[in-house]
């Protein structure tokens, strides 16, 4: 639960209110005396009530520009200070506080350094700027590795010339469709190890070096043509809807990799990723975007009735929110996929990213369609991942923190209320655009692993332990 949208709808009297409703003025004189209150509040409040209350109370926080995070935390203070000074009889001299250790601990995990809106903005884009993630292509030219492997290459490539090693040779025993067929030169070309080559046909099963399956087809392991031959399992589906026929057959111990959107794949290949733009909206900008938004929440599903049971969720949702529910299982037409489609986006405060299964590290172009260019909308995510590693906090609201739709509904009624906050949001979210996939990165990775076979020795000896038993949880209770 969001404490400031319980601060919101509890705090009757909230005194000498600071206007957010156009560009933040700073009042430093207010905001330090609020400020000592919301330490000593906060403080008193940290001892007093679970550490819950501080933990919702901290993520909040940030997401608030700095002059309506003070007037929301002395809403804060207002309920916390009553309720702390009957257990206290006393809340104690401000001034000792602001001189302790606690109150410079408090501010700075708190505020930053910031005193001013400009001070603020600056941390925030700092934060923004040095948020590090697999799915955050620091430079979208390159591929991306874990540091680990880069630190490896760059060892054993001298001046950026590759060693002069055999060709490694590839094959696909069945490829998926959304592979892209296309030349060997393009898929290793740029590669720091580049002497690779793909074919797409089984019948080169004997001479290849490492064979790429989608699942495992049969019943029976293919037989290896040469003991060294690596068996790659390549999946991209959730493990819900990718049945695991191969618990119990051979496939199940007989591969080597795996290439997979978990982070814990040998061959990392997310869904899509982000990148950092050239340009970023100002404020005033996504300002006029937000006053033009004239409907709440949108959606668009095509498989209905699935494990998250983001149907039922969203039923509930709609009690307390407009939801307007596109796609196979929604009224509204829309296939998701036309330029139409994202361009209505624009026009609501929020777009749905619900996966259709709440599975480890699990996000789909559901999520990241949201940061199109153009596109000015939150994302509301629910699924198994644990965005706030992938993703930094402030560009998205995460369902999963809120105890039940109807608070998340009641949260984000608030939220496109507040025009300070709800623009703070989009202006977060403009730091990060969609960056489109391309295969290049995996098959960098796979071309330079092929060459280091033994290094990177290995076998799944249960497969269907580590992909699917108890690895997507049933939601939540909500
Ligand atoms: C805050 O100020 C201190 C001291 O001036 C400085 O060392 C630190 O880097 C600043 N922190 C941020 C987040 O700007
Ligand atoms: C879809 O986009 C095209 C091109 O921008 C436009 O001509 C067409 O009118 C749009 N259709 C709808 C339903 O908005
Ligand atoms: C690949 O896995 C098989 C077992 O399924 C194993 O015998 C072989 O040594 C593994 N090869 C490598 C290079 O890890």
């Amino acid at each position: 639960m969001d404490a400031s949208t319980r601060l919101t709808t509890k705090t009757s009297e909230s005194p000498s209110h600071v206007s957010t409703s156009s560009a933040p003025k700073s009042s430093g004189r207010v905001k330090n005396t609020l400020l000592t209150l919301t330490v000593l509040a906060s403080f008193t409040a940290g001892v007093f009530f679970t550490s819950n209350v501080m933990h919702t109370d901290m993520s909040t926080w940030r997401h608030l520009p700095a002059v309506q995070q003070v007037s929301e935390q002395f809403k804060l203070v207002g309920t916390f200070v009553s309720s702390v000074a009957k257990k206290l009889q006393s809340p104690g001299p401000a001034g000792s506080f602001e001189k302790s250790e606690v109150f410079r601990t408090f501010v700075k995990e708190k505020v930053g350094n910031a005193t001013t809106v400009e001070e603020y903005i600056a941390s925030v884009r700092a934060y923004l700027l040095n948020f590090r993630s697999p799915m955050i292509r620091e430079r979208p030219e390159e591929y991306s590795w874990p540091e680990t492997e880069k630190e490896q290459v760059k060892a054993e490539t001298k001046d950026g010339v590759p060693p002069k090693n055999k060709i490694k040779k590839i094959t696909w025993y069945n490829a998926p469709g959304y592979i892209k067929r296309v030349s060997s030169l393009e898929l290793f070309g740029h590669c720091p190890v580049k002497d690779c080559s793909l074919s797409w046909s089984r019948k080169d099963h004997a001479q290849a070096d490492v064979v790429l399956f989608r699942g495992a087809p049969g019943k029976t392991v293919i037989p290896r043509a040469h003991p060294g031959q690596i068996y790659l399992f390549h999946v991209m589906e959730s493990p819900v809807l990718t049945n695991g026929h191969y618990r119990d057959s051979p496939w199940n111990s007989a591969f080597n990799w795996t290439w997979n959107y978990r982070v814990d794949s040998d061959i990392f290949y997310p869904v899509d990723y982000l990148k950092r733009p050239s340009t970023v909206p100002s404020m005033d900008q996504l300002r006029d975007v937000m006053r033009q938004k004239t409907k709440r929440v949108s959606w668009i599903s095509s498989n209905c009735n699935v494990q998250s049971q983001r149907d039922q969720y969203v039923k509930r949702l709609q009690q307390t929110i407009p939801v307007d529910h596109y796609g196979r299982c929604g009224k509204l037409k829309c296939d998701g996929k036309t330029p139409n489609c994202s361009a209505i986006l624009n026009d609501y405060f929020y777009y749905l990213s619900f996966e259709n299964a709440m599975c480890p590290d699990y996000v789909t172009e559901k999520f990241y369609k949201t940061f199109f260019q153009d596109i000015h909308v939150l994302a509301v995510v629910r699924g198994g991942a644990t965005y706030s590693r992938f993703f930094p906090e402030g560009t998205f609201i995460d369902a999963e923190s809120f105890a039940s739709p109807e608070e998340l509904g009641r949260y984000l009624l608030d939220l496109s209320q507040d025009e300070a906050r709800y623009v703070d949001m989009l202006w977060r979210k403009a730091h990060f655009v969609y960056h489109e996939h391309g295969n290049v990165d995996a098959y960098c990775q796979l071309c330079y692993k092929a060459h280091h076979a033994e290094r990177f020795a290995k076998t799944y000896p249960n497969l269907y332990g580590w992909y699917n038993r108890d690895q997507c949880k049933p939601p939540r209770k909500f």
